[in-house]
């Protein structure tokens, strides 16, 4: 390579890291693999060692990486939050062990972590007291998310033990459990508001969001993995991590002392299958010189510490064919591409399509062509996606994918609303899947829960023209003769269907109001308003300012309400709901028990559950006659517990002899 063409390389390769790195810490969406772009690095320093005069001071191989977002206080790090090396074969991590026996000897040992994907954090204690927490940003000063941080129930903010120095900062990954990334992936897009793409996106968009009684609502954990101190005060990293366990801090589990490198070995080869069992997300593992005098011998690079490395899984991938592209049209006109693929095998499971998320996706970033041939990978995400194409499979004459001008399913043309990357066909009251989805929407069980009509028979009462609004539900009882003349209807279902449907008259407003399918409106939005507003027409006519004053409602809710009641179908639709016998005022009535099966007992809900929040959990409990209590104590006579509760708390139940339960067990309890 000529120089000139090595600076033209080089030129290219940093802005596009640029971007990678800025879309990965600022807007909290990775537009690139985690290997692709180590690849990309790679080949950028070695770029720069070969031809010295093109290595410029922003080079991203000069740099952690990472941005601070503007909102929060920056604070400088005490101790700069570096990154670590990457390795991704036996090779690599063989050299790194021989490097490390040439500066110390023989005589060490490592431990192996987990690498948790999430986000880093820095907490900083003072007499005990969690003081500050702040986000590693470009690892020389970050964002202070101390208000959020103490959001998280696993995060001590008062160290109940003792023997821990005055001052220290202990660091460690924020993450989220798969099981409450999908539950709140699914309430997001029930509630017309993108997804995120994997539960590291979800933690880190949630640890700096400005509201942090917003990020109460969503389960963030913690591990932490290193502790920081003025003067030293273990021999090694192991006694330190043991010694913080025993101050409250969630200290991974699974981590291990290994006396040599086989050892390490050993512990990738068993977690690269078994990671998968987990609850929560690894990306590798993080390998540590286990003694810190050894640590302090070998000591740093500009940008990670000699004494440790990470070994990152290898992303299952796979090749296939594309065959084409299908948009599906959501309730709320949102288009979302998918790819249809040639069936592959990846990772256990045949993956048949993967998700394009927009239009850039396919026309800028993968410049899609027809019948290309792409890689897929599964990371965290649920639905495969696309990496990159293989260009040398291309066929000369290929078409680019062009992204749909008019909706598939009514040919209206589409809109890209500002701001986003969405597109959208903005023909509500007249496009079939919206249509539809609206109704499906209305039935649901967070929504009317209405007994014996599912999402099917929705849209086969919709094609066979019997409903096309919400509203014509409670018109169908006098289509029954009708309705019995469907293929696959007996009179049984169609009975169930239709007391289902007069049973759901008595829902309480709060729930018609979510059942409605406003845009931002979710169930606690809804059952915000509904406590505020008491009646419809008070919040059909409420204005801007008047929406604003009620719990929880800002500028984008507010100003999606007012869009909603400002057209006349929705208004006429109330109206006909209304004579239907539809609940459109909050009653105040006497808190009435759904049974008292749990009367005068007592209870504690703790950690991370698949199907329900926490405050499900309360409210169900409630309901039945239980009381939640704030603490454990001999008075307590049931933890229920869930995924990843805090060490300290179950510590402590196990002491008191408490009975520690499931949420299955809970139903069993009351007799569900
Ligand atoms: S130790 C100087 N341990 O991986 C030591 N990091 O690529 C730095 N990470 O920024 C970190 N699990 O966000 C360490 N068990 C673990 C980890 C871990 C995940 C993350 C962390 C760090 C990045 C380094």
């Amino acid at each position: 390579m000529s120089s000139e063409e090595a600076k033209k390389r080089i030129a290219e390769l940093s802005a596009e890291l640029k971007t990678h790195t800025y879309n990965y810490y600022v807007l909290a969406m990775p537009t690139i693999s985690d290997y692709g772009f180590d690849k990309k690095l790679e080949e950028l320093i070695a770029l720069e060692q070969q031809f010295p005069e093109w290595l410029a001071p922003d080079s991203p191989s000069q740099k952690v990486g990472g941005f601070i977002t503007k909102e929060f206080a920056t604070v400088k790090h005490r101790w700069p939050m570096l990154s670590l090396g990457n390795t991704y074969n036996e090779q690599e991590l063989t050299d790194f062990d021989q490097r490390i026996r040439k500066a110390i000897g023989d005589n060490f040992e490592y431990v192996c972590e987990l690498k948790f994907d999430g986000l880093s954090i820095s907490l900083t204690y003072e007499n005990g007291e969690l003081l500050r927490a702040v986000t590693r940003g470009d690892g020389v000063q970050g964002d202070d998310v101390t208000t959020n941080a103490l959001t998280i129930q696993t995060i001590p903010k008062k160290i109940k033990t003792t023997g821990y120095p005055e001052q220290f900062e202990i660091r460690g990954e924020v993450f989220m459990h798969l099981k409450a990334f999908e539950r709140l992936n699914n309430e997001r897009v029930e509630n017309g508001e993108q997804p995120y793409a994997n539960p590291r996106n979800f933690a880190s968009g949630t640890l700096k969001m400005q509201d942090s009684a917003e990020v109460a609502k969503r389960p963030l954990d913690t591990f932490l993995y290193f502790l920081y101190t003025e003067k030293l005060l273990f021999r090694t990293h192991w006694e330190s991590l043991e010694a913080v366990k025993t101050w409250g801090f969630p200290v991974n589990e699974h981590n291990k002392l290994c006396g040599n490198i086989n050892e390490v070995f050993d512990f990738i080869k068993y977690w690269d299958k078994k990671r998968f069992d987990l609850s929560y997300d690894i990306d590798g593992i993080v390998i540590k010189v286990n003694s810190y005098a050894q640590q302090q011998e070998l000591g740093f690079t500009a940008k990670s510490p000699r004494w440790a490395i990470a070994y990152k899984f290898k992303a299952e991938q796979a090749e296939t064919e594309l065959l084409n592209v299908s948009y599906q049209v959501g309730r709320t006109g949102a288009v979302t591409p998918v790819a249809n693929l040639q069936p592959v095998l990846l990772a256990g499971t045949t993956v048949k399509r993967a998700t394009l998320h927009n239009a850039d996706e396919i026309e800028l970033r993968l410049k899609l062509h027809e019948h290309d041939w792409v890689f897929v990978e599964k990371g965290g995400e649920i639905i495969p996606k696309i990496t990159s194409v293989n260009l040398a499979k291309r066929k000369p004459d290929a078409k680019p994918v062009m992204y749909m001008s008019n909706c598939p399913a009514c040919g209206t043309l589409l809109k890209r609303k500002e701001g986003e990357a969405a597109y959208y066909c903005l023909n509500e009251d007249g496009c079939p899947p919206q249509i539809v989805g609206k109704m499906q929407h209305f039935i649901g069980r967070k929504a009317m829960n209405i007994d014996g009509l599912g999402d099917e028979t929705i849209e086969t009462l919709y094609q066979k023209r019997f409903i096309k609004h919400i509203s014509d539900l409670y018109h169908l009882a006098d289509h029954k003769e009708a309705l019995m003349l469907m293929d696959r209807f007996g009179e049984k279902s169609i009975n169930n269907m239709l007391e289902g449907i007069e049973l759901s008259k008595a829902m309480p407003f709060a729930k018609v109001l979510f059942g409605l399918g406003i845009r931002y409106v979710g169930e606690t939005v809804a059952r915000k308003l509904a406590n505020y507003f008491k009646t419809i027409d008070r919040l059909a006519t409420a204005t801007f300012e008047e929406l604003l004053l009620a719990e929880e409602i800002g500028d984008r809710i507010a100003q999606s309400i007012i869009d909603w009641f400002k057209d006349e179908h929705h208004r006429a639709e109330i109206e006909n709901l209304k004579a239907s016998g539809l609940q459109f005022e909050t009653v105040e009535v006497e808190v009435k028990l759904a049974s008292e099966s749990l009367l005068g007992k007592t209870f504690i809900i703790s950690g991370v559950f698949e199907k329900y929040s926490r405050d499900e959990l309360k409210d169900l409990i409630e309901q039945h006659g239980g009381k939640i209590l704030s603490s454990i104590s001999a008075k307590l006579n049931y933890l229920v517990a869930g995924d990843n509760m805090g060490p300290a708390k179950l510590e402590k139940a196990q002491k008191l002899n408490i009975p520690i339960i499931s949420d299955q067990e809970l139903f069993g309890l009351i007799g569900e």
